[in-house]
């Protein structure tokens, strides 16, 4: 598998390193390009600065999309579907807008678009609520889907630092957005809402504007105190359910008693629970943001394309051993 990796940060370069270490499980796969910005030098030698030199690589087999934001991330996923290579992105903000033509497009040229990392970081997630859906009717999802929120609140908390110190310290590891309002203000978890709700209902809520939306920025460290001397702890909750055709749904911080696992979901974990009509109550927990737990989630889905190409390969080999072997006599 010739993959590209379209930026590299903190998930692109976890990408790499995952890709690039020598335990055997990954040999198979190879990074032949490393998109940069124009003015960046290039200090590996599969990095370029030009999309159009990957796309137009007829051995690459998927794009890696790491370079966040919308544009010109829509811009390049969607070319990169058009030329035919299967596309796999972390990136929520362009998947809550775009899923749709993604999908469309991915199937229209018989590739896939993958995203399990978008949300829940190196939770499986996506995978899980699929699997769900074969058999349920999921009627709600909630519960903590950012990392760098739930480390302030968590870290303000267990060390008593001032929410501007533990931002910073989020930003340091890699686990918060470019513009890091989108984790304080619930834009993200919105986003990550929005994802999942399209996969569980078979709906398009694009439209944010609609979604009632609080963040954690007004949240002080004497609050916390407060809610620890009552025995709460105060999380960033997504929530959304379905009723009859109609849905709700909601980011906001909530208190949760001492003894709950949202009050005990510590650092950068995310905790997110789906309700199906058979399965009941099924909660997924894990690092929900970070370096290394998202690359591993984006190097997943590319080992997902991988087997299923070996298995068409297979499938193909044995039906050309099966007729080579047949004489005219057997068809007759
Ligand atoms: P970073 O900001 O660390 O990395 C993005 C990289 O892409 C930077 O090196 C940036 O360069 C580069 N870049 C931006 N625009 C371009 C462009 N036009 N051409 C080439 N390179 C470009 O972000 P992350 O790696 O943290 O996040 C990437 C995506 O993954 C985002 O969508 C994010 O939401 C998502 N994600 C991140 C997680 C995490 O834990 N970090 C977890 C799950 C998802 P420069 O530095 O010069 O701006
Ligand atoms: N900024 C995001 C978070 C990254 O903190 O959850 C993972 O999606």
């Amino acid at each position: 598998m010739n993959i590209a990796i379209l930026g590299f940060g903190t998930v692109g370069k976890g990408v790499y390193e995952i890709v690039k270490k020598a335990n055997g499980k990954t040999e198979s796969l190879h990074v032949d390009h490393i998109l940069i910005r124009k003015n960046k030098e290039c200090i590996l030698p599969e990095m370029t600065d030009s999309i159009d030199d990957i796309l137009n690589d007829k051995d690459l087999d998927v794009v890696v999309e790491a370079i966040g934001g919308i544009e010109p991330a829509h811009e390049y996923i969607l070319s990169a579907l058009k030329h035919k290579k299967h596309v796999i992105t972390a990136n929520k903000a362009v998947i809550a807008l775009y899923l749709k033509e993604f999908t469309e497009a991915a199937r229209d040229n018989g590739v896939k678009f993958y995203f399990e990392a978008s949300v829940g970081g190196g939770i499986p997630w996506i995978q899980g609520l699929e699997k769900a859906l074969r058999i349920d009717q999921v009627n709600s999802i909630e519960g903590i889907f950012n990392g760098t929120s739930n480390f302030i609140l968590d870290q303000m908390s267990k060390r008593g630092q001032s929410f501007s110190e533990v931002l910073k310290e989020a930003q340091k590891l890699g686990y918060a957005e470019a513009d890091p309002s989108a984790d304080i203000d619930g834009i993200d978890v919105a986003n990550k809402l929005s994802i999942s709700a399209d996969i569980a209902y078979n709906i398009d809520i694009a439209d944010q504007d609609k979604m009632p939306i609080f963040g954690i920025r007004n949240i002080s460290a004497s609050d916390i105190d407060y809610f620890a001397k009552k025995g709460m702890s105060i999380k960033l909750i997504g929530k959304t359910h379905q009723r009859e055709n109609k849905f709700d749904y909601i980011v906001e911080p909530t208190l949760f008693q001492s003894h709950t696992l949202e009050a005990n979901t510590p650092d950068n974990y995310n905790l997110i629970s789906l309700n199906g009509d058979t399965i009941g109550k099924l909660d997924f927990f894990g690092q929900g943001a970070g370096m290394l737990p998202t690359a591993n989630a984006v190097v997943q889905d590319i080992l997902d394309i991988k087997e299923a190409k070996d298995h068409l390969v297979r499938d193909f080999d044995s039906k050309v051993e099966y007729c080579s072997n047949l004489t005219k006599s057997d068809y007759l």
